[in-house]
């Protein structure tokens, strides 16, 4: 068995692995490694307060534990009943073990994790008097996670507890909210310069917005956040901790340019006007109601992300209206921006007659989308016209604009 405290493991959604890496640069991470919906890194204890604070493109950070082989439940236990759990936790604190689990010898993934629990209980049990410590599914002070790939088994600390998508700022939610870690990653993809004005002309709820503000001023994504496992750990260093987070409270800066969430929906309207000022950011972000087709940007340069409906509540017909009409308003008043989109609906991006500078396969809930992302350049308008009808004439394709790159 080997035992290792030397690596975190901090989680993604696929698609976001490379800024991921990109954000733990940031923070000066060491050996940094992408492997599928995660990025490695070396352990350091500050880094572990730091990804959890600042990360905005992380689910969780874990820190593993022990590896072993095994193929079959009882022997699961036999190694977990020979950890020294008493060195993680007290048997006041409770506790919960999240699972991944995929494996032709343990075909009942609940049963794997239970045998987990069990090993732990009775490991305490055995030298307490036979008293073990309480299981907290929802809110536990110690997280664990069992990962089990075919006969191999790693256990972590998970030092998160909640996903940090839970930054603590949306209270209410619309049909179809995008999860903030996804909002967070689409920006940073966006190669937004935060010295540009940022809109989303479709903003639901706001999340995406409410994402861009706080880059905007340079405020760590999770500083308002109080539910760390870390904190209930025995290294819990409370001073390290504070003094990074005053580090942070001193590092937001102000911001000059306009932040605009706009969407058709009066509903939507109210629940983004609120959710913004339970974020305190209203004094940064603007909420409208508008019509995309409507929405005129501030002058000047700026970034526009948006997450429209992919149809799935729509006829066929809407849909490619709908983007028909997306595509328009970007030609027609987003000179000078770079508009960006996700979408799983690719017939429907069709109807946009617009040739994306860049695309990139990320995913949405259960959803395999693309985020587009096109340069809509002043003044190269006509140009580009000419030059893509005749490659829409040789591909068969609509194409209004082209982006620099090609
Ligand atoms: C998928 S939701 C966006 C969710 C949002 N990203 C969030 O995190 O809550 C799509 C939004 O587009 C809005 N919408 C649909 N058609 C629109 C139009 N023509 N103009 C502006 N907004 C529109 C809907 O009201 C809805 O709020």
């Amino acid at each position: 068995m080997n035992v290792f405290e030397t690596k975190l493991i901090c989680k993604t959604f696929q698609g976001l692995e490379g800024v991921l890496a990109e954000e733990l640069e940031g923070l000066k991470a060491k050996n940094i490694e992408i492997i599928k919906r995660a990025v490695v890194c070396d352990y350091d204890l500050e880094l572990l307060y730091r990804c959890n604070l600042e990360l905005r493109t992380c689910l969780k950070v874990l820190v593993p534990l022990f590896e072993f082989e095994s193929t079959s439940p009882e022997d699961l236990y036999g190694f977990a009943m020979r950890i020294p759990w008493e060195d993680y936790f007290n048997l006041d604190q409770t506790f919960a073990i999240d699972f991944t689990i995929q494996s032709e010898y343990f075909t009942h993934s609940q049963f794997a994790s239970l045998k987990l629990k069990d090993a732990i209980c009775d490991r305490f049990r055995k030298f307490n008097d036979d008293k073990r410590p309480d299981v907290n599914p929802q809110h536990p002070d110690i997280l664990f996670n069992l990962h089990i790939n075919r006969d191999k088994v790693t256990i972590s600390l998970d030092s998160s507890g909640t996903s940090l998508h839970q930054r603590g700022n949306r209270v209410e939610q619309t049909i179809a909210p995008i999860n903030e870690v996804l909002a967070a990653g689409l920006i940073l993809m966006s190669k937004w310069d935060r010295q540009s004005h940022f809109l989303d002309a479709m903003c639901g709820s706001g999340t995406i917005v409410i994402e861009a503000a706080t880059m905007a001023i340079n405020k760590a994504p999770n500083l308002d956040r109080n539910y760390f496992c870390f904190k209930n750990w025995k290294n819990y260093d409370k001073t390290l901790f504070n003094d990074l987070c005053s580090v942070l409270e001193n590092d937001i800066r102000d911001f000059s340019f306009k932040i605009i969430g706009s969407d058709n929906n009066k509903k939507s309207v109210f629940t983004a006007k609120s959710n913004v000022r339970h974020a305190g950011l209203s004094n940064l972000i603007e909420i409208r109601e508008a019509s995309i087709q409507k929405m005129i940007p501030p002058l000047g340069s700026g970034t526009l992300i948006i997450n429209p409906p992919y149809g799935e509540r729509m006829e066929a017909y809407q849909i490619d209206l709908l983007y028909k009409q997306i595509g328009d308003a970007f030609k027609q008043h987003f000179t000078g921006y770079t508009c960006c989109v996700i979408s799983n609906n690719f017939e429907g991006m069709k109807n946009f007659g617009l040739r994306p500078a860049k695309k990139y396969p990320v995913v949405n809930g259960k959803l395999d989308c693309l985020f587009y992302i096109y340069e809509m350049y002043e003044g190269t308008r006509r140009k580009q016209k000419s030059e893509s009808e005749n490659e829409s004439e040789s591909e068969g394709d609509q194409h209004d604009f082209k982006s620099s790159d090609h």
